[in-house]
């Protein structure tokens, strides 16, 4: 049995670790999990432990918001205490936060294996936190899960080649497992939102590199307004960072919605004509659903869903939207089937770990 301490924190983390804490209990192994507090929000965070059935955590730090260095300072301190009381046998954390970072540094100067879900990835855009927290992570772990080949070769191209393993991706086991749960309620919760299937655009909307350049979010802002008067009303719940930045753009044509539960949001995305999104996770989320994605970014991580011509990348200007959010169509031939893996990666990263902890010892 291995002692597993899984670190979260921000909205997403607690989607990934979903699946995973399944995987890792049906396989026997003891799970502590570790929420940072970086969101704290019921709507950013408890509504997910309850819908996903994630396990309590053990241990909640309340961090809070903060500047990065003292954000991630303090759950440093925080969680090297933990590790200290829990002496696990290898630390798991997820994606690019600044508590992925937190929990990788923390265990590894304890001399704790770290297990990386989503390593690899890469943007090449460094003024992005997410950028140098994913790269810091993947230099000081010694378990590395690829989501997709791109990653796997973004490794190879920094020199990490040990112990990584190319795996599909594990928030296609959460959409696998919801699927037809969600699938039951969603025309009902469109029709909650007083939207009809395939005649509205689903926006999301919160990076930093867009919400903090006025040019970039202005331009964005025009685009909006254009797209809900000449494709359809715009749904977009919103970020607890721009809330007062969106608050310019609302119109019966802009609808504002607060922070949305998993269940709402898949089936917000499932019956939208188009999914606009500066978000990692949405950009996926909209494939499984076969979706067409427009990407408010001037790069993405998730490459293969451009290479597929299913996701397109707008950047911020205005006209460059608007024009793809009008050619926005899915394609014929979709997506590959395997290009996420088979919903069950959880399971194939569970034994991984199993794996690779023998021969490291
Ligand atoms: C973080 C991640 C980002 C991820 C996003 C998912 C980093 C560097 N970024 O960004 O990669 O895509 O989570 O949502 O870790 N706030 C609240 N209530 C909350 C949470 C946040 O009001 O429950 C507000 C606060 O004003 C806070 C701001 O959002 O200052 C930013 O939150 P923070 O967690 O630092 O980063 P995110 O923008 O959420």
């Amino acid at each position: 049995m291995t002692r597993i301490l899984t670190v979260v924190g921000a909205r997403p983390q607690f989607i990934k670790a979903a699946p995973v804490s399944r995987a890792l209990d049906r396989a026997g192994n003891e799970e502590i999990v570790v929420h940072t507090g970086q969101h704290y929000d019921t709507a950013m965070s408890d509504v997910f432990f309850a819908r996903l059935g994630i396990r309590d955590p053990k241990h909640h730090l309340g961090i809070g918001s903060a500047g990065h260095g003292a954000q991630t300072g303090r759950m440093l301190e925080g969680l090297e205490r933990v590790i200290v009381a829990e002496c696990p046998d290898a630390v798991l954390v997820y994606g690019d936060t600044n508590s992925t970072l937190a929990g990788a540094l923390a265990a590894v100067k304890l001399h704790v294996p770290v297990a990386h879900i989503e390593a690899g990835l890469r943007s090449f855009n460094r003024r992005m936190p997410e950028e140098i927290n994913r790269v810091l992570t993947d230099h000081v772990s010694s378990m590395l899960f690829a989501p997709t080949d791109a990653a796997v070769v973004n490794l190879r191209n920094e020199g990490i080649v040990e112990n990584v393993v190319r795996t599909g991706d594990v928030m296609y086991d959460v959409a696998t497992l919801f699927r037809s749960e969600i699938g039951v309620e969603a025309a009902q919760i469109a029709a909650r939102f007083r939207v009809e299937p395939k005649h509205y655009v689903f926006l999301t909307l919160h990076r930093a590199e867009n919400s903090d350049d006025p040019v970039r979010w202005s331009g964005i802002m025009r685009a909006i307004r254009q797209i809900s008067e000449e494709i359809g009303p715009v749904l977009w719940p919103v970020h607890p960072r721009v809330r007062a930045l969106a608050a310019d753009v609302e119109s019966p044509h802009v609808r504002l919605l607060d922070p949305q539960p998993y269940a709402e949001t898949q089936a917000l995305v499932m019956n939208a004509r188009l999914v606009l999104t500066d978000s990692g996770g949405l950009q996926k989320e909209a494939a499984f659903h076969s979706v067409p994605c427009v990407t408010l970014r001037d790069e993405t991580e998730w490459v293969e869903l451009i290479d597929a011509g299913v996701n397109r990348l707008a950047g911020a200007d205005t006209a460059t939207i608007v024009r793809l959010a009008h050619e926005a169509r899915w394609p014929k031939r979709g997506i590959s089937g395997q290009l996420y893996g088979n919903g069950n990666t959880s399971d194939d990263i569970v034994k991984a770990i199993g794996r690779l902890m023998e021969t490291a010892q």
